[in-house]
């Protein structure tokens, strides 16, 4: 993706002992629209410490500040309510829902689409407040 300029995929590392939980990237990055999509996934032994929630804020901070988008984008398998959890607290905004969008093991799903615009970055102390 990078050496495409379509995007780039960090690894996220602990910062105690160095091991490698995940990785967090944004994609699709699209310099006429100015805008990205933002994925993620990290292993299940490194769930519920808020290691997503602080890659996605740092990733956001980064992406913001370097690169010209306006706009970011994800998508969230409705089944996955830790994740829409994540984007809510970066002040992702819930702006509908994608049907049967994705199927994981022959399971076919819902997607919910948030949306995050560069003038709502970073989300004010009182979105924070309400959500995390
Ligand atoms: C989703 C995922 C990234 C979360 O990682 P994580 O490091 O555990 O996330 P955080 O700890 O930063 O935050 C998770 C939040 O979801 C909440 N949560 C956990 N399970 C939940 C559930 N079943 N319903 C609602 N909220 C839930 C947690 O309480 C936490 O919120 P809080 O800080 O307000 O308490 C991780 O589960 C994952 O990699 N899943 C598989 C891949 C995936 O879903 N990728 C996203 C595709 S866009």
């Amino acid at each position: 993706m990078a050496e495409a300029r379509t995007g780039l995929r960090v690894a996220l590392d602990k910062v105690a002992d160095g091991a490698f939980i995940g990785w967090c990237g944004l994609h699709r990055w699209d310099p006429i629209f100015r805008n990205a999509s933002l994925g993620y996934c990290l292993d299940d032994v490194a769930w519920g410490h808020g290691y997503a929630t602080e890659a996605v804020r740092a990733l956001l901070q980064w992406g913001f500040a370097t690169l010209p988008i306006v706009r970011v984008q994800a998508e969230v398998d409705t089944r996955k309510p830790a994740s829409a959890r994540v984007l809510e607290k970066a002040g992702f905004m819930l702006e509908g829902t994608l049907r049967e969008n994705c199927i994981v093991n022959g399971e076919i799903s819902d997607s919910w689409v948030y949306g995050l615009i560069e003038r709502e970055w970073p989300p004010p102390a009182s979105v924070v407040a309400r959500v995390g």
